[in-house]
């Protein structure tokens, strides 16, 4: 254990007292959250329009032999309704959305009466092409407002979206395209991402090319960049389609448990799931979550620098905040563009007051060295968080300390596609904080730690994360495989949703995440996260990144296998090889000894910044044959350098 796992950043006064939950409202609500789900839950659906209040609460199945979850069941609502129109009285003329161009110059901003009126716009659009109440729409499009407002849009309708992040290649593209049927593709010319164009409308058209995909009839252009593209038959441009629509637009009455997305995401087997979530609950959770965990108040700046191609986009920038009336920001380009200061000047430039960002995202920043903030203040900031992976307590404590002037709460927020929204995660105005540490479950979640036969453990300990109960934001199933959607989550522990993730529960009772179980090292019979190593690695000033993975070791079972990536200011030397194992072992323990370090420029990552440990794996293992599919990898051109790098023991 690193020393900093010891650290304790109690809750302050201050923030306390304004906070919407301090201690003793978490204890009593997070009990009758759990005692009496129903309750607790009526109470909160009041934070939702109804068109027909619901009246029953709670219905839900978990078993390895039925998994049926229904929350809110007999209540009727639309999504859209709830994130745009019953704002119009009050906050009509306040802002929705900021817009953060790529180009520093670019930004605008949307005043939440100019979505309401765009979104119906694009409803009514919609509605021209054929659309209706439960067709799916696909979303391959930039970080620009007509992205929220096509999620919204459909909602409105009835529609159930698609979104495939902007950074997927055509093939799968064309997978997801083909898995949710579309009849509609909506997208742009081009991305803006860092000074280069991404060019999505071709890479819609080659997508287009390939089986399965002839069920789409129209592709919906948004003219972002004017770049060149070819022109087909089933194209039309996003301006001319949408500006001649009518300005209202009724909304569809939907059930609470009718499907309101689809989002897909890959699993550590088999092609991308489709999970699907449904309305009333995942809209009532989306929300209390973004009220809470953010301590979100009227009027406060809200940045998720996440893209709306990942879950944390749909509701951390679109759904919950837009439900809760808030202001989002929304950025086009990447943290590093044009230069490294970037992520503080927007701070600065919006006065942003709470900003949720991933761990890569800081250990870049970190990587470039203290001054990286320099070019900033970001005195306005009250609240940070974290979310995407494990962020280790030195990312964490440079966060805190640079990027939020030690001043500034960091909600380290554990959750899953599969969950709507968060689960663990401190509260701001409740949770004492460490470093590195998820800490508590949210309202209404239960977790529980198993063994590897699914016994449930009790007090401090170590095992499987699962969650005992259904909450109301868990997806419903994987869209047309409910099958495969029971088979993934609740056939390894019966009656338990699982994971994937382990975690250890300490003397406090506090959830730390030590990563993918499937990361999960066992050495000699001890098992080890990956995460604790990468942790100690990336204390040593030297180290950037690491990533560490098992191989195969005749003697140990497992062996570790470590991927370095070093700081502008050092180079590689086997003295420094010697060193970092020292450390480690030091820091952790002979146990945790690296048999292999190799330094890398970087690592195999997906376009979320999640390090690709599969293909790491292999390439330790020496299996450089089926490495799959690398073409979604932010970085491909790595995975050969990684291969002709290769150490052998
Ligand atoms: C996996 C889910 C929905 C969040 C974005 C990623 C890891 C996520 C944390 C955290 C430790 C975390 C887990 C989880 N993860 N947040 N705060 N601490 N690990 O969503 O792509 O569905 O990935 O991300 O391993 O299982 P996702």
């Amino acid at each position: 254990m690193t020393e900093q796992h010891k650290d304790i950043y109690p809750v302050r006064d201050e923030f306390a007292q304004q906070a919407w939950i301090d201690r003793d409202a978490y204890q009593k609500l997070y009990r009758q959250s759990i005692d009496d789900p129903d309750s607790f839950w009526a109470e909160q659906a009041k934070r939702i329009d109804w068109i027909k209040t619901p009246t029953k609460i709670k219905n839900t199945k978990f078993s390895a032999s039925d998994v049926d979850i229904r929350w809110f069941e007999d209540g009727t609502l639309n999504a859209c309704y709830n994130c745009l129109d019953r704002h119009l009285e009050k906050r009509g003329n306040q802002t929705a959305i900021i817009w953060e161009g790529d180009d520093p110059k670019d930004d605008k901003t949307l005043t939440y009466r100019e979505l309401y009126e765009r979104t119906c716009q694009m409803a009514n659009a919609l509605k021209e092409l054929g659309i209706k109440k439960g067709d799916t729409v696909t979303l391959y499009m930039p970080m620009i407002p007509e992205a929220a407002m096509a999620m919204l849009a459909c909602a409105r309708i009835g529609a159930v979206h698609s979104v495939v992040f902007g950074g997927f290649s055509p093939d799968a593209l064309a997978q997801r395209i083909n898995g949710a049927q579309s009849k509609v593709v909506i997208t742009a010319d081009e991305s803006a991402r860092g000074g280069k164009f991404v060019p999505l409308k071709d890479n819609v058209d080659a997508a287009l090319t390939r089986d399965g995909t002839d069920v789409v009839e129209s592709v919906l252009v948004v003219k972002r960049t004017g770049g060149e593209i070819d022109w087909n038959e089933r194209d039309i441009w996003f301006h001319e389609l949408v500006d001649k629509q009518d300005k209202d637009c009724p909304v569809e009455e939907m059930a609470a448990e009718d499907p309101l997305f689809i989002l897909y995401t890959s699993g550590s087997t088999g092609a991308p799931k489709g999970m699907m979530h449904t309305t009333g609950g995942y809209l009532t959770f989306a929300a209390i979550t973004h009220q809470y965990v953010f301590d979100y108040h009227e009027g406060d700046v809200y940045w998720c620098t996440a893209d709306v191609g990942w879950v944390t986009g749909h509701s951390y920038i679109v759904y919950g905040p837009l439900a809760n009336g808030a202001i989002t920001l929304m950025f086009e380009g990447v943290p590093s563009y044009p230069t490294p200061g970037r992520m503080g000047e927007i701070v600065d430039k919006h006065q942003v007051n709470i900003l949720y960002t991933a761990p890569t995202a800081i250990r870049a920043l970190r990587a470039h060295g203290d001054d990286v903030m320099a070019s900033s203040k970001r005195e306005s900031l009250k609240l940070l968080g974290s979310v995407g992976e494990p962020i280790n307590p030195e990312a964490w404590e440079w966060y805190y300390r640079i990027i939020g002037n030690s001043k500034c709460p960091i909600v380290d927020t554990w959750w899953q596609t599969e969950n709507g929204g968060i689960l663990i995660s401190p509260l701001p105005g409740a949770t004492d904080l460490k470093p590195g540490c998820a800490t508590n479950p949210f309202f209404g979640v239960k977790p529980g730690v198993v063994d590897n036969d699914g016994n449930l453990l009790e007090g401090a300990t170590e095992g499987n994360l699962v969650i005992l109960d259904a909450w109301p934001g868990i997806a419903r199933s994987i869209w047309n495989d409910h099958e495969r959607f029971i088979q993934t989550y609740f056939s390894t522990y019966d009656g338990m949703y699982f994971t994937g993730d382990g975690c250890r529960r300490d003397e406090d009772g506090d959830y730390w995440i030590t990563g993918r179980v499937d990361d999960v090292l066992n050495i000699s019979g001890h098992r080890m996260g990956t995460a604790e190593i990468e942790s100690s690695l990336v204390a040593h000033e030297a180290v950037a990144e690491a990533a560490v993975v098992g191989f195969p070791h005749d003697i140990k079972g497992q062996g570790i296998y470590i991927y370095v990536t070093l700081n502008d200011d050092f180079d590689p030397s086997d003295e420094l090889k010697k060193e970092l194992v020292q450390w480690v072992r030091k820091d952790i323990g002979p146990i945790a000894s690296p048999d292999v370090i190799q330094w890398t420029p970087d690592l195999p990552k997906t376009r979320s910044g999640k390090i690709m440990r599969r293909i790491l794996r292999k390439i330790a293992a020496n299996e450089t044959e089926g490495l799959g599919d690398t073409s979604t990898l932010s970085n491909p051109a790595v995975v050969e350098e990684l291969i002709a790098n290769r150490v052998n023991r």
